[in-house]
């Protein structure tokens, strides 16, 4: 049986990456179709392991490098990001080869010294490397490619000149576990990595697209990105990097996103005649339920929506704790470009409406139309009013679509 057999990606250059099939949350993420942690090992006159795995798969890592070449032997350890998905094996192969050197931009040298000073990190000979340096392994070139805020400071990627392939380390990744290992052998992979940008990387737009202009700068046309998470893009290279631009840009379509929990079905109701009546407009309109949708592909959708509509019933008078959770997680993803509505009810004092408009304010989206709230349910007059609603917020979504 041929067990832990590397990919190769192309002449001398491997996959020694994991399959995480049961992660189901990335730190707080949730991940239903799991993950991996990509490696790659390059092999020239001189070895280099780009960036490493999640420590308790590290044994695994080894045993795929293992097949190629001793894991002693290794020359140099690439490492692009220092969170802990990517980094936190690297003592267990500078322990194996210990006269590994290690390159890493200048806050990744922080990171590492941080995060590892208890693992060795004072023993490591490690040499700090910026945009443009380069690393000879003997025919094959590393060239590095600082990438700020993609999604860290100290976010960097490896490009080989020769081969024209990207290791992109985080950006253009997604959360998907497959024996595949390439774009063009699994269907939507565009989708999964929406879903990826848009609760790992949305935050940092302005910075994507001054990082696809230096690409531009130089010269960095890539015939394969091999990310450190999910499938290698070899088929969609051109694709997935107009992809990210738009999203950047927050361009959306002329959709309606209406999101809600409900306590005893009031503000649930509301949001089933507000969604008949965008349906009405002709728009496209999704409704999600806070506590029966994963947040992380509610915010694929809200990312794709031009208006969102967020409904909550009062609670100890303030909106629910699922609302103020994902208004949170939300908010600090940074959407861009958004209009918004604000519905709920109460039973006597009232307060969910109130705590969303105090709460949305810093997210910087733009009022759509005036909040409305019902006193214990909604009778005809208020659907009717929620049906109205509804299909104002349908042309909205026409009028503030981007593309
Ligand atoms: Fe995949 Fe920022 O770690």
């Amino acid at each position: 049986m041929d067990d832990y057999k590397p990919l190769e990606l192309a002449k001398g250059i491997y996959w020694v990456g994991v399959v995480d099939w049961n992660l189901r949350d990335f730190h707080g993420y949730e991940t239903p179709k799991g993950g991996t942690y990509n490696a790659y090992l390059v092999v020239d006159e001189k070895i280099a392991l780009i960036d490493t795995v999640k420590a308790p798969f590290a044994g695994e890592m080894l045993k795929r490098i293992s097949r190629i070449v001793d894991p002693s032997k290794i020359d140099y350890v690439i490492s692009n990001h220092v969170e802990m998905d990517h980094s936190s094996s690297i003592s267990s192969i500078m322990e194996i080869a210990p006269g590994a050197k290690l390159f890493a931009s200048s806050k990744g040298q922080n990171g590492l010294s941080e995060y590892y000073k208890d693992e060795g990190f004072d023993k490591w000979d490690i040499q700090v490397v910026g945009t443009g340096d380069e690393l000879s392994l003997g025919k094959k070139t590393l060239m590095f490619i600082e990438a700020t805020m993609l999604h860290w400071p100290d976010s960097m990627q490896t490009y080989v000149k020769e081969d024209d392939i990207l290791f992109s380390n985080d950006a253009f990744g997604q959360h998907l576990a497959t024996s595949k290992r390439f774009d063009d052998e699994v269907d939507d992979v565009m989708e999964d990595a929406g879903i990826y940008y848009a609760n790992i990387l949305m935050p940092f737009g302005t910075q994507i697209l001054k990082y696809v202009e230096k690409l531009k700068e130089l010269d960095v046309s890539p015939a394969m990105i091999a990310p450190a998470h999910g499938l290698i893009w070899r088929r969609d290279v051109s694709r997935v990097i107009e992809e990210y631009v738009k999203w950047a840009n927050g361009n959306s379509l002329p959709k309606l996103l209406v999101i809600y929990d409900t306590m005893w079905g009031s503000t649930e109701k509301m949001a089933m005649e507000i969604v008949e009546g965008a349906r009405a407009s002709g728009v496209e309109v999704r409704l999600r339920h806070l506590r029966k949708n994963d947040w992380s592909l509610t915010m694929k959708e809200l990312m794709d929506s031009s208006v969102i509509a967020i409904g909550s019933p009062t609670m100890n008078n303030n909106m629910f704790f699922t609302t103020a959770g994902f208004l949170t997680y939300m908010k600090g993803l940074r959407p861009k470009g958004k209009k918004y509505f604000l519905f709920g009810s109460y039973g006597w004092g009232g307060g969910a409406v109130k705590g969303m408009e105090k709460e949305i304010e810093s997210a910087k989206f733009e009022l759509a139309m005036e909040s409305m709230q019902v006193k214990f349910r909604p009778y005809e007059d208020d659907k009717k009013a929620c049906r109205d609603i509804g299909y104002k917020l349908g042309e909205i979504a026409k009028e503030n679509a981007k593309s």
